[in-house]
């Protein structure tokens, strides 16, 4: 397969998101998209702002925006701060587009016509002084299971449990504190998923490349029993029940809730993407229109993974239309906190914005990568940020980056130097550079993170080893021709790390193709390790790079936790 459509979970619109929402899915999925698109794959790699929901509109009310305006403006900053990190998407589309309105629609209407949507009653509860009713967060109360105050309509944040607003002890309007609430009975839409458990399970077994996480969270629910699930809510901020251009009867001051329509934006994405530039998106979603040739590749936190492996295949199957799904579904774990969690509702952590002012982005590209939250949670620290930077960055790749090119410069006048013949220490190195970039090569296939960087840097480590070992400050002194091969070689070496390195860190590895004149963006290294090693050729002129990383000093640390927090 030489296609391969790439999504990482769309992040929430209510504010700039922290780093764990990079590490989870964010980074990982820019990390295989840029090693994809290196290996000469046609690449496409979609995301957009999810923005509809109640945490949209509460957010919007908290600033003092209307929704329209805050949406608008908190996609652009999102967008902006994606660009110093380095995303590479093909496409960061909103999930309030009108293509995403569309699509929605016309989902809900097959999935009605082939008998997966009804209509039911509920019991909701409606705010006479706001004269509307309360879905989800818009109430609060205390929880009817642990008796703690502050519970969410849909959710306890003390004892996790999911909760029904009805069942809240003394609630409140949580937009204008009244308890002056009733139980009314509405109209809402359901997606009857108990028909379509088996349709579901068969496709979870039918797709052996979803990771042991993945797939134990999708088994669980459908062991559980699939329940059908409420589609729309009473909002005004959403995509409109309606169908054909025409509002349901009944429905006009509803919307599809927020999980319904944001899996779907995925697809609408591509379409925005294809109508602003000209592309093909069914190409890449209908296996009508070619898109059997597709390899699908979602990233996400774990906390996604049931709506992915079973409400958007429910939306897609019950559809009966050629819809790709998913092949590979990455599901990352927790990034914590210093003993907690992230948390963007209580501003804890470390943001994208903030992150940035402290640290150029491959610092946070190679820590989080090297320390990913992959097979389990992970903690972070700021010691391990800061080994991670000055061991790895600054004195295992930056050190040798720099210290062959200054003796490049002090030596050979700047310019690759010719003559000599390669000798037994260079076909050692040669030997190790295939068998490390064979092992790059197949964790960055397998989306093996931590083992990605883990490779990486034993491929780092070698030129440092080499050098020692060969000794061009000595060579020079009693055998130019030695030297000026050890020195060839290990500059080359510098051109193979831009390339392999570039998926991971791509601004440092950007530099580095720079300092010694190769070509961007990069061609990922074959096997043949010594023409990749006999790129860069005698007589070209190269110059070392600006200082790549700058070490971590104690002092930093001692401000930035007193900063952000995080003990010592
Ligand atoms: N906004 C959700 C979150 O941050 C993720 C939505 S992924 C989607 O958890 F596919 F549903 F859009
Ligand atoms: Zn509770």
């Amino acid at each position: 397969m030489s296609r391969i459509l790439i999504t990482s979970a769309l992040p929430y619109i209510n504010g700039i998101k922290h780093l764990g929402n990079l590490a989870g899915s964010m980074l990982p999925a820019d990390v295989y998209a840029r090693f994809q698109r290196s290996r000469g794959r046609e690449v496409l790699f979609v995301c957009a702002t999810d923005e509809h929901g109640t945490p949209a509109e509460l957010a919007a009310a908290a600033a003092g925006q209307d929704v329209v305006t805050y949406c608008r403006e908190q996609h652009d900053l999102q967008r902006t701060v994606a660009e110093g990190f380095g995303l590479s998407w093909d496409w960061f589309g909103r999930s309030s587009s009108p293509q995403n309105a569309r699509l929605t629609q016309h989902f809900a209407g097959v999935l009605e016509d082939n008998g997966y949507i009804e209509e039911r009653t509920d019991r909701l509860v409606y705010s006479i002084d706001d004269a509307r009713f309360l879905p989800d967060r818009y109430i609060e109360g205390t929880c009817p299971i642990c008796g703690s105050p502050g519970a969410r309509g849909d959710q306890c944040d003390s004892c996790n449990s999911l909760l029904d607003p009805i069942d809240l002890i003394d609630p409140v309007s949580v937009i204008s504190r009244s308890r002056n609430l009733e139980v009314r009975e509405t109209r809402h839409l359901y997606l009857l998923q108990s028909r379509l458990q088996e349709q579901i399970r068969a496709w979870v077994d039918s797709r052996p490349e979803f990771p042991a996480l993945a797939r134990s969270i999708a088994n669980k629910h459908l062991d559980e029993g699939l329940i059908d699930r409420g589609i729309t809510r009473d909002l005004v901020w959403g995509v409109p029940v309606a169908r054909d251009g025409k509002p349901r009867a009944g429905f006009e001051n509803k919307v599809f809730y927020v999980w319904f329509d944001a899996p779907i934006e995925y697809v609408a994405a591509t379409e925005e993407w294809a109508d602003a530039l000209g592309g093909d998106w069914r190409r890449w979603w209908r296996t009508d229109a070619g898109a059997d040739d597709v390899r699908y590749v979602e990233f996400m936190g774990k906390d996604n993974v049931a709506f992915h492996t079973v409400s958007f295949p429910a939306t897609i199957l019950g559809s009966g239309e050629p819809w790709k799904t998913v092949d590979l579904l990455k599901a990352f774990n927790w990034l914590n906190w210093y003993g907690g969690k992230f948390s963007t509702s209580q501003q804890r952590g470390v943001f994208m914005d903030t992150a940035l002012e402290i640290l150029p982005p491959d610092a946070w590209r190679w820590y989080l990568t090297a320390n990913s939250p992959e097979h389990s949670d992970s903690a972070f620290t700021w010691e391990q940020l800061t080994a991670a930077v000055n061991r790895d960055l600054a004195d295992v790749l930056g050190n040798f980056v720099n210290r062959i090119l200054k003796f490049n410069e002090t030596r050979f006048g700047g310019v690759v130097p010719e003559g000599g013949e390669t000798g037994p220490l260079e076909v050692a190195l040669q030997a190790q550079v295939a068998a490390r970039i064979g092992d790059l090569t197949d964790q960055f296939e397998a989306i093996e993170v931590r083992k990605s960087a883990q490779a990486l840097r034993a491929l780092w480590v070698l030129g440092n080893e080499y050098l020692q070992e060969a000794a061009p400050w000595t060579a020079i002194k009693t055998d130019p021709a030695r030297a000026a091969v050890i020195v060839r070689t290990a500059i080359n070496l510098v051109g193979l790390y831009a390339r392999v390195s570039a998926p991971v860190i791509p601004f440092a590895a950007e530099a580095m193709a720079a300092a010694v004149g190769e070509a961007w963006p990069p061609v990922w290294p074959t096997a043949d390790s010594p023409a990749e090693l006999a790129r860069i050729p005698a007589g070209r002129a190269v110059a070392a790079p600006p200082v790549l990383f700058r070490k971590i000093e104690e002092a930093d640390v001692a401000a930035w936790t007193a900063r952000f927090g995080g003990a010592a």
